[in-house]
């Protein structure tokens, strides 16, 4: 069997990107893989851009950030309704913290993987209280949040540069710089292999090991953190911990 390529329906903008040379007639075993080359090359002519969007002030780049594919990063200096876990608000002045939001692929341990990434970022005082807040010197320099959309998992980070809301710290580190780490070692974390978030998350914490006061859903009990587990959850006394507040004693 013969394909005459130039006879098959393709959008303009892919024939494009087809060699003049490969539009002639071609043989059966080719035929199958260009077939393969022109689908893909449809696919990702058809497919948005990623785009990196700042802003001076928005309710949250979270929100910002919901509707753009993946890859896409929504930057601000100022949030109106900025948010943080278990329903907190996360407030800081215009232009003192990094306000960042990256439009991911979901993934069982991003929440983690993200705290790496943000603490490798920050430098080497910089550690991991489950299950991804920064502390700098015990003290809270950032947070992460992870909203998963449909396809998409909006994951939020905010570190204090020269203003923290009282008993926590702040970095006092160049902005872009630290935004330019960050979108780094995130590229790296976000997909890096299951067990190695594990084990870095491990070597990166300052929970485990420590007796922990654990609070959730109006319950509240108190042990050792001792581990955690495949999905990123905190063993208490072998007790295992997905959700709520964790506080160091
Ligand atoms: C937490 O510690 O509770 C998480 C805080 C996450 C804050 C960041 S700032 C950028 C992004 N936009 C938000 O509204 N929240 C996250």
């Amino acid at each position: 069997m013969r394909l005459r390529l130039s006879k098959l329906r393709i959008a303009p903008a892919v024939m494009r990107t087809i060699k003049p040379t490969a539009m002639s007639i071609i043989t059966t075993s080719v035929a199958a893989r260009w077939i393969l080359i022109v689908l893909l090359a449809y696919r990702r002519v058809g497919q948005p851009s990623p785009t990196v969007v700042r802003l001076k002030s928005v309710t949250s780049t979270q929100d910002v950030a919901r509707p753009l594919p993946i890859g896409s990063i929504v930057i601000a200096d100022h949030q109106a309704a900025g948010r943080g876990r278990l329903d907190r608000r996360w407030e800081s002045p215009p232009g003192t913290a990094l306000l960042v939001s990256f439009v991911l692929s979901p993934n069982p341990v991003l929440s983690l993987a993200a705290g790496i990434a943000a603490a490798q970022a920050c430098g080497a005082d910089v550690r991991l209280k489950w299950p991804n807040d920064l502390l700098l010197g015990g003290a809270k320099v950032g947070g992460i949040l992870v909203e998963v959309a449909s396809a998409t998992a909006i994951c939020g980070i905010g570190i204090n540069l020269t203003w923290a809301p009282p008993g926590a710290a702040t970095l006092n580190q160049d902005r872009e710089r630290l935004l330019g780490r960050l979108r780094k070692e995130l590229d790296r974390w976000a997909s890096a292999d299951l067990q190695d978030v594990l084990d870095r998350w491990r070597e990166l914490s300052d929970t485990l090991g420590r007796r922990v006061r654990v609070e959730l859903a109006g319950k509240i009990f108190e042990g050792v953190a001792q581990d955690i587990g495949p999905g990123g959850e905190l063993i208490v006394d072998g007790n295992s911990v997905s959700f709520g507040s964790v506080t160091h004693l």
